[in-house]
């Protein structure tokens, strides 16, 4: 059987991930859900298809939603999701996407939750480096038996507890609160106008201006430019200042910008 993995990755974890299952598997290419944003349909030509992507507010980030809408999955005979993750229990990504493919008569073969490293520093922090090395080679044992298991085209799905009330909080976060996003965002002094935030922000909603980002009003919030940033002078609400920035060690910026046309 022969793979294409779309993949959708803010700071890498993501990114790490597809592109470890697409080398494990045989005959499997990756393509960027961000680099298909305009087109109208994307037809699927091989027999299985991937889907990974981070998990935003317990469930589908807005992007990925939009990509397998306009899906055309006519020729696809085994599906599989990785939704990688802080933490992996409350959680309704898989049940969302499966929901999605049914609406095309398809639906999810098997599903994964992949545990890294929270990105989302605004509620927490990054762990020290020791638990984060610890924590990513766990990750990278399970992407090994996802690797198995899709060899095998098997069948089954991670369970998510609480997932009809995390799907209601991803709903609310998508309608009513991400518009909001833009507003979090500050800029200190140590900004050097290097224009980084600009080049990684998957949708283009930053700007220099008078050498400075301005966030207009598409964000995601999925927090690149924050990570990103070379000097750490993005914050998002009160509580970043001062923590640490993460990406997957892994993954170095122009891969995560390449990603926004190929
Ligand atoms: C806006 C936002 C919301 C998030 N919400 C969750 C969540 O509900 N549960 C969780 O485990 N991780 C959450 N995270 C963390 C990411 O899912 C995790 O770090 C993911 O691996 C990032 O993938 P990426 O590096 O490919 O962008 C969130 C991150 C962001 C930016």
């Amino acid at each position: 059987m022969n793979f294409t993995i779309y993949y959708y990755s803010a700071t890498g974890n993501s990114l790490h991930t597809a592109k470890s299952l697409g080398g494990q598997l045989e005959n499997c290419r990756l393509s960027s859900m961000i680099s298909l944003r305009g087109a109208d349909e994307v037809v699927i030509d091989t027999d299985g298809v991937g889907f990974v992507f981070p998990t935003h507010y317990f469930g589908l980030p807005p992007l990925v939603i939009k990509f397998i809408k306009k899906l055309n999955l006519e020729k696809i005979k085994y599906s599989f999701a990785a939704a990688t993750c802080g933490s992996r229990y409350i959680n309704s990504a898989l049940h969302q996407l499966d929901a999605l493919l049914r609406q095309k008569n398809k639906s999810l073969d098997a599903g994964f939750h992949v545990e890294m490293i929270s990105s989302y520093i605004p509620l927490s922090a990054i762990p020290p480096a020791e638990k984060v090395t610890k924590r990513l080679e766990k990750a990278d044992l399970k992407i090994q038996r996802i690797a198995e298991v899709i060899k095998k085209q098997q069948i089954g799905r991670d369970s998510e507890y609480l997932w009809l009330p995390s799907r209601a909080i991803n709903k609310y976060w998508r309608e009513k609160r991400l518009s909001q996003a833009p507003e979090n965002f500050s800029v200190s002094d140590s900004c050097i106008s290097c224009g980084c935030c600009e080049k990684i922000c998957p949708v283009d909603n930053i700007q220099l201006e008078h050498k400075k980002p301005q966030w207009r009003s598409h964000c995601l919030e999925c927090l690149a430019c924050l990570h990103f940033c070379p000097t750490q002078s993005i914050e998002f609400g009160r509580r970043t200042a001062g923590r640490k920035r993460y990406h997957h060690p892994r993954v170095v910026s122009s891969e995560i910008i390449q990603s926004k046309t190929r």
